[in-house]
């Protein structure tokens, strides 16, 4: 009689509402289109219940979620210097602004079978004395043993003493995924039942879509129970300064499945990308609230894991015995890193009445302003012609030094000249032409001399002394040739004759 009486009750309080399945948007009513991302049928219905019913939370009778705050002077805020917690995998502390913040809830997107599994496993068995939570909703504790004996191998060679006098880690020789426990449940709040045990350092969660609420009617991966979830995590990361990795899986489109929404609600997301027929993988920041979010990691997946890649200007540059046309070198940085990179351009007549113009791993938008600077300016006739522009590694970027580098391939392949060998480039260039100079060059022509070029073309401007602060660069320092250039036209009188 009473349970059915609470059932009864249960049923009073269900609401229903229909939610985007793309974006997240919540609607009273079903809608045949969004009027948030614009996408067609992407309504579904979701009950969702109101969450104070008596179901328990992480620690939801704490005072501090009564606790009322008052208004402080920012001079009074008091601010302990960030706790960081350094990995034993740099790339990754790297991408993360420096290493794991305290408290930080961090999501990892990615398409299935990427290897974001592998990633966090690995980073859960690698974590020097520290105690990791592995929850899985994936796969059972003995796929995941075994998945960790491949991965032990890697584990063994990346454990490094890590020097940082402020780092958590003080036992950097370990025996291997001792303190790393794994639980397979779904439930958040058998989740939160295990983490007050067990009072880990770090916890995983692989994946947020299949999490549970008992607080929502509706199914795992839905709307709302990835954002109730996501919430409820959220709450834990920042009352137990527990730092919190979700693992994302996003979809065809690029969103992270479903809910954009979650996005706004965590710390930092990083996305990890890459051709899964290669072995390259890119994790890239995309958002960071401790960090750039320009930062970028390079991994190459073994078959016992994957290996942080520390020179990723030699995997981006590809093997040739003679120099082709239309293949250039620019030296780029992505983040805080220096990296050189090859373009490679292919300009051939048009056979249909509008010619093709494609980038790959290039604003395409730019590229049609680059190649209009050429013909208006240089005089070069591309206008009935097909462009193809690609940046090898299958990464993209957006630095504007790689602009005269471009416009170099295209030119090289236009007029079926190569350039010499060991020759890289670093400028963006304007609209009429000029050569116009890029920051921290001096890092640019340091990565380009380390890996054995012979001369460098960079802006004039780059030489004369900018802001009061920026000292005069010495090139007597270099042992490259560092050639200045004011605009597209020396380049070209140069490299062309
Ligand atoms: P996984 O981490 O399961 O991907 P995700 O969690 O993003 O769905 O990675 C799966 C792929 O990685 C699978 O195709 C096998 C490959 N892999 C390796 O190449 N080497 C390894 O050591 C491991 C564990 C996986
Ligand atoms: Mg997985």
């Amino acid at each position: 009689m009473q349970t059915r009486l609470s059932v009864h009750q249960k049923v009073a309080k269900t609401k229903i509402a229909y939610f985007c399945q793309s974006c997240g948007f919540e609607s009273p009513k079903w809608l045949g289109k969004c009027p948030s991302c614009g996408q067609w049928n992407t309504f579904a219905e979701e009950i969702i219940e109101k969450a104070n019913t008596a179901i328990p939370d992480w620690k939801s009778n704490s005072t501090s979620m009564q606790r009322a705050n008052k208004p402080v002077q920012v001079s009074e805020i008091s601010f302990d210097e960030e706790q960081r917690i350094l990995t034993p995998d740099k790339e990754f502390n790297r991408v993360l602004g420096g290493g794991i913040v305290a408290g930080s809830l961090v999501l990892i997107g990615g398409e299935p079978g990427i290897g974001k599994s592998t990633l966090m496993l690995q980073l859960a068995l690698n974590m020097p004395g520290m105690k990791v939570l592995y929850v899985s909703g994936e796969e059972s504790d003995k796929q995941i043993r075994m998945r960790a004996e491949r991965l032990s191998q890697v584990a063994i060679d990346n454990l490094q003493p890590v020097e940082d006098p402020r780092s958590e880690i003080r036992n950097p020789r370990f025996e291997i995924g001792k303190e790393c426990y794994i639980l397979t449940e779904t439930s958040t709040q058998n989740i939160f039942k295990q983490i007050e045990q067990l009072e880990p350092d770090l916890v995983v969660i692989d994946s947020i879509q299949t999490l549970y609420s008992a607080h929502i009617e509706s199914t795992p991966g839905s709307v709302s129970q990835v954002r109730e979830c996501t919430a409820e995590m959220l709450r834990f990361a920042k009352e137990s300064s527990t730092p919190v990795f979700l693992i994302g899986h996003i979809t065809k489109d690029g969103m992270i499945a479903g809910p954009k929404i979650l996005e706004h609600m965590v710390d930092t997301v990083l996305q990890f990308e890459g051709d899964r027929h290669h072995v390259y993988r890119i994790l890239r920041a995309v958002k960071n609230r401790f960090g750039s979010a320009s930062e970028l990691g390079i991994y190459e997946m073994l078959g016992d894991g994957l290996r942080e890649v520390s020179n990723p200007s030699e995997i981006l540059l590809s093997q040739r015995d003679e120099p082709l046309s239309g293949i250039t070198i620019s030296a780029t940085l992505e983040g805080m890193r220096p990296m050189l990179i090859e373009t490679q351009a292919l300009v051939s007549t048009s056979p249909y009445g509008t010619p093709q113009r494609t980038a790959t791993g290039f604003d395409t938008k730019r590229m049609n302003m680059l190649l209009a600077v050429l013909e208006k300016r240089c005089g070069f006739h591309l206008g009935g012609k097909d462009v193809f522009l690609n940046i090898t590694g299958g990464i993209s970027v957006e630095d504007p030094a790689i602009d005269l580098g471009l416009a170099t391939a295209v030119i090289s392949s236009h007029e079926d000249i190569p350039i010499p060998f060991k020759t890289c480039f670093a400028g963006e260039i304007g609209l009429s032409g000029e050569v116009r100079a890029v920051n921290r060059i001096e890092q640019r022509i340091a990565e380009a001399q380390k890996l054995g070029f012979e001369q460098i073309f960079i802006s004039k401007y780059n030489l004369e002394s900018g802001g009061k602060n920026q000292k005069r660069i010495d090139l007597s320092r270099y042992q490259i040739a560092v050639r200045t250039v004011s605009s597209i036209e020396e380049v070209f009188s140069a490299l062309f004759g």
